[in-house]
């Protein structure tokens, strides 16, 4: 039987990763007992000094003493309760695991209590106990961190990166709860101060400063998911941008990041995800949040329903927070000259069955149409009003076979005809794909081509699939291909290169389901099958391109990401000249 001070330090190797693991305890400690100001404070990265004090419920001395104690919480009875849980804390571990690697003091008065009450605790010795007059809350103070755990210290960064930890630890609280006020100061210096506020829109504002994000609200069955994300253009490498939030809890889930960046369908390549923050609701039963000591993970009882439902919801709220022309919630009629009608408003009938409201980003001056246009510097992206749509610009030249030249009622736009193209081919062809009736084109002659044995056992398995996204391919042989159709809107494409593009893809699809790669394949196909620079356009092509533009998704982008459109006011124009 082990003594109960190593027990404490074994426990606390888990619990405590590095000096932010403690202030992400001390202040979910503050959250529980309800405080609405938590100020947090470090000196040496965390290493020298970590103080976290609160205004929430306090302690009685006796209460004080017991919570020093392992195992000793005021927040779990049964275990059953587990399921029910609605603080952060339930396993009663955190200020002993970090009492027995620090010297912590702890001061705390309650609400009704006429004096507070001191602790100080100096690694594995009893705790020392006496009044003391301060503000009802509890006051933590740890100092010297692993100072004798010296092989934890060796694993530890510079002070500027744990310190940086830390910032992220108060970043995700103050995300958690945005009705509390917490400050962070660092070195006697205050470099972080998140003042309490309504709502986890103006929250999410304050930790994402001038980034334009698009609110996605949406609910199924027992899950409520609200989210605030980038568009596609400030994506980044990594999922460092994007915080997740279960019942309140900040949590680490690569699934459930995987399923938001693929909600934006191909504007985001693998590996690329969206900045921002989801909030994901549901009803704690369905969840086991006792699966990780820091519990930084959860586990849900049915992971499939939930990316299901993350998906459907986001998929639907991004698309219309990201395209033209309008918003579904009281936007501009379409012009009726408009073909194809018939897709939109069924999938508005589906979006308003799923209870899901499409809102406008919080940008101010905003409106709610949803096309991003992106000014000359290509870094500020700005909305048009809602009465804007692509065709109604007047198609003025072409510039180097490669640009669309276009006046608009509120200044010029210039369009890459390559991306305007590949976007519009893109969701032709996935609309044709979703409803399986792609237009195929029989070659006359078909292709051989020699590809490899991976390749050929591809087609074998998945040969019908196949011959659902347009192209007619059949074995030959050990290494032998023969194409002989293909789809009718990728004419121009070389057939060779189609195969390869979605072979390719599928082939790289690993894990993730076949309709996610030909999702990404399609958007291959449709870059390589489309009008290209250097092409030259008619203006009645142009005009078509630019009506087709306004029934395409993400109209702001080709399906790579990239923006398709600058735009430049008269208002800009005018300044420029000199006019103003
Ligand atoms: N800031 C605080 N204000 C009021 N009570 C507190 C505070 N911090 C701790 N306590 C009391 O001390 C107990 C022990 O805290 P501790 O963090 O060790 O365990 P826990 O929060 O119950 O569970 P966990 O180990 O999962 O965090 C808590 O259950 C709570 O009753
Ligand atoms: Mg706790």
């Amino acid at each position: 039987v082990l003594p109960p001070e190593l027990v404490s330090q074994i426990a606390a190797g888990e619990v405590l990763e590095r000096p932010a693991s403690a202030v992400k305890e001390l202040i979910e400690n503050a959250l529980d007992a309800e405080a609405t100001r938590c100020d947090v404070s470090i000196e040496g990265g965390g290493l020298t000094l970590i103080s976290v004090a609160d205004d929430g419920s306090g302690m009685s001395a006796e209460d004080a003493l017991l919570a020093l104690e392992r195992h000793a919480t005021s927040k779990l009875n049964a275990f059953p309760e587990l399921y029910e849980m609605t603080t952060f804390g339930f396993r009663g571990e955190a200020l002993p695991s970090i009492a027995s690697v620090s010297k912590l003091t702890l001061t705390t008065r309650t609400r009704d209590g006429e004096a507070g009450v001191e602790l100080k605790l100096d690694g594995s010795t009893r705790p020392e106990l006496r009044p003391v007059g301060c503000a009802v809350g509890t006051h933590v103070e740890v100092r010297e961190l692993f100072h004798n755990v010296p092989a934890r210290r060796k694993f530890l960064r510079s002070t500027g990166t744990e310190a940086g930890h830390v910032s992220d630890v108060v970043e995700a609280a103050a995300l958690a709860r945005p009705e509390v006020t917490f400050t962070l100061r660092r070195d006697g210096r205050r470099v972080r101060e998140w003042l309490r506020t309504g709502s986890r829109e103006a929250r999410v504002a304050d930790a994402h400063p001038g980034e334009r994000l698009a609110s996605c609200r949406g609910e199924r069955g027992p899950l409520r998911l609200e989210a605030f994300l980038s568009p596609p253009e400030r994506a980044r490498t990594g999922a460092g941008g994007l915080s997740l939030f279960v019942n309140g809890r900040p949590v680490r889930d690569r699934a459930l990041a995987v399923t938001v960046a693929q909600a934006y369908g191909s504007v985001l390549e693998k590996g690329r995800y969206p900045r921002g923050v989801v909030y994901l609701d549901l009803n704690p039963r369905l969840l086991d949040v006792n699966v990780h000591p820091q519990k930084s993970e959860v586990r849900f009882a049915d992971p499939r329903a939930v990316t299901d439902a993350v998906y459907g919801i986001l998929a639907r709220a991004l698309a219309g927070a990201f395209s033209l022309p309008s918003s579904p919630r009281g936007g501009a009629p379409r012009p009726a000259a408009q073909a194809d009608t018939a897709i939109e408003p069924a999938l508005l009938a589906e979006a308003a069955a799923a209870e899901i409201s499409l809102e406008a980003a919080a940008a101010p001056g905003t409106d709610a149409a949803g096309l991003i246009f992106v000014r000359d510097s290509l870094t500020a992206p700005i909305r048009p009003g809602p009465q804007t749509t692509w065709s109604s610009l007047r198609f003025v030249a072409q510039l180097r076979q490669t640009y669309l030249l276009c006046e608009g009622s509120d200044g010029l736009y210039v369009l890459d005809q390559h991306a305007a193209a590949e976007r519009v081919t893109f969701t032709r062809l996935r609309k044709q794909y979703q409803s399986r009736q792609v237009a195929c084109q029989a070659l006359l002659f078909p292709i051989v081509l020699e590809v490899g044995a991976d390749e050929v056992a591809l087609v074998e398995q998945r040969g019908r699939e196949i011959a659902e996204v347009g192209l007619d391919l059949r074995v030959r042989g050990p290494g032998l291909l023969s194409v002989h159709a293909i789809p009718k809107l990728l004419q121009r494409g070389s057939p060779e290169r189609l195969v390869h593009d979605l072979l390719g893809e599928l082939a790289r699809s690993g894990g993730r389901g076949f309709s996610d790669a030909v999702d990404l394949a399609l958007a291959t196909m449709a870059c390589h099958g489309s009008i290209r620079a250097g092409d030259a356009l008619t203006e009645s092509t142009a005009a078509a391109l630019l009506s087709a533009l306004d029934l395409a998704d993400f109209a702001g982008h080709c399906p790579h990401g990239r923006p398709v459109v600058t735009f430049t006011s008269w208002a800009e124009l005018e300044r420029r000249v000199g006019r103003r």
